[in-house]
């Protein structure tokens, strides 16, 4: 087994696993900081005709797309797997079947190159993609994550001390995001897809409400409700009009919550994850709202927030220098928290 992060004068190499939903995604990084190699291999094209992720199809895709991607990953890399100093996965939260494979196939490999397995949160995981690409970052911060699962305000005041401070009461955004999209044709996933379409409409053609539940909760389920009402009352509309609406209605609620949360926790620096945080309007407001607010934020670059596994493996080498390795009879958790 190889040596112990602390003492060890070499860098810490940790292969990650990411198989949580529709992405098939290995990569190798070095001290939690350097991509060594990365690949991510997208289903949408499979899950695309049925207007969302089906979870038996996501799990089959993975079996046969994961072995090859981890090969790939090596090879590009120019190591042998035994040189690995530790194989982390996903365990959780996601699609029960789609995390199997890839927790499996982690620990199998753990077992044959005899090197340590890491256990993973998925939304810890979008968290640390913010570290992987500035290790500059510092406790304490205030996380936006925005995902196609999940909705969270989180005050992280240490490495792995999290306080859940706001979530949605329903939708996630990027939940929202697809089915909206999904209602005005315009394919899975949404997200991309409307904010493409907004570029070219008007965010104020649309009265649209912007829900604000008390504290630093969210609430997306009456935003998407009225954009249906209003398309069917007036089904002239322009859709990139609704696109542009829709998207400044989500982007104004996601922005005044971070900023109000920042100012009451007293956080100096916000940090977004998740998909959705590839959003143009929403990196754009944020970034404008902070520097009014003389706060900084740090946005990751676009392919770092939707699925990886560099993500992974950066959130690995954080927990095992405070945790050390996970038990190989850890199970997948499909609802496994944060905080
Ligand atoms: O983090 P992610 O890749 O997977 C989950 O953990 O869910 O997030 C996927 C979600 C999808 O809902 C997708 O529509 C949304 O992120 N998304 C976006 C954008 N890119 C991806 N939403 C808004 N604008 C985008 N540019
Ligand atoms: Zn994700």
């Amino acid at each position: 087994m190889s040596a112990d992060p602390g003492t060890r004068k070499a860098k810490f190499q940790i292969l990650g696993i990411e198989t949580s939903c529709d992405e098939t995604a290995a990569a190798i990084v070095a001290d939690g900081t350097d991509i060594v190699s990365s690949v991510v291999s997208s289903q949408i094209d499979l899950h695309a005709r049925f207007g969302g992720v089906v979870p038996e199809i996501a799990s089959r895709a993975h079996v046969e797309l994961l072995t090859p991607v981890v090969a790939r990953v090596l090879v590009e890399s120019g190591m042998e797997g035994a040189e690995l100093d530790a194989v982390a996965a996903t365990v959780g939260p996601g699609l029960a079947g789609a995390l199997l494979v890839g927790v499996s196939t982690a620990k199998a490999l753990s077992l044959v190159w005899g090197v340590p397995f890491v256990a993973v949160n998925h939304m810890e995981a979008h968290l640390y993609a913010c570290f992987l690409e500035d290790p500059t970052l510092e406790p304490p911060l205030l996380v936006l994550l925005v995902s196609g699962g999940h909705t969270m305000l989180v005050s992280m005041e240490d490495h792995g001390n999290y306080r859940l401070i706001g979530t949605t009461l329903d939708d996630a955004v990027g939940e929202a995001y697809d089915k909206v999209a999904r209602f005005l044709g315009l394919g899975y996933p949404g997200g991309p897809a409307i904010d493409r379409l907004s570029l070219v409409g008007d965010p104020d053609a649309v009265p649209l409400p912007r829900p604000m539940p008390e504290g630093f909760d969210f609430s997306l389920s009456g935003l998407k409700s009225a954009v249906i009402r209003y398309v069917r009352l007036h089904p002239e509309v322009s859709t990139a009009d609704v696109a542009a609406s829709f998207q400044r209605a989500v982007v104004d609620m996601l922005v005044d919550k971070s900023r109000r949360a920042a100012r009451e926790i007293g956080a100096t620096t916000l940090c977004l994850g998740g998909g959705v945080a590839a959003n143009s309007l929403l990196r754009e407001k944020i970034l404008d709202a902070y520097i009014e607010d003389g706060l900084k934020a740090f946005l990751p670059s676009r392919e770092m927030c939707t699925d990886n596994a560099a993500m992974v493996a950066a959130a690995a080498w954080w927990r095992y220098q405070s945790e050390g390795a996970s038990p190989l009879d850890t199970g997948v958790n499909p609802s496994l928290r944060l905080a």
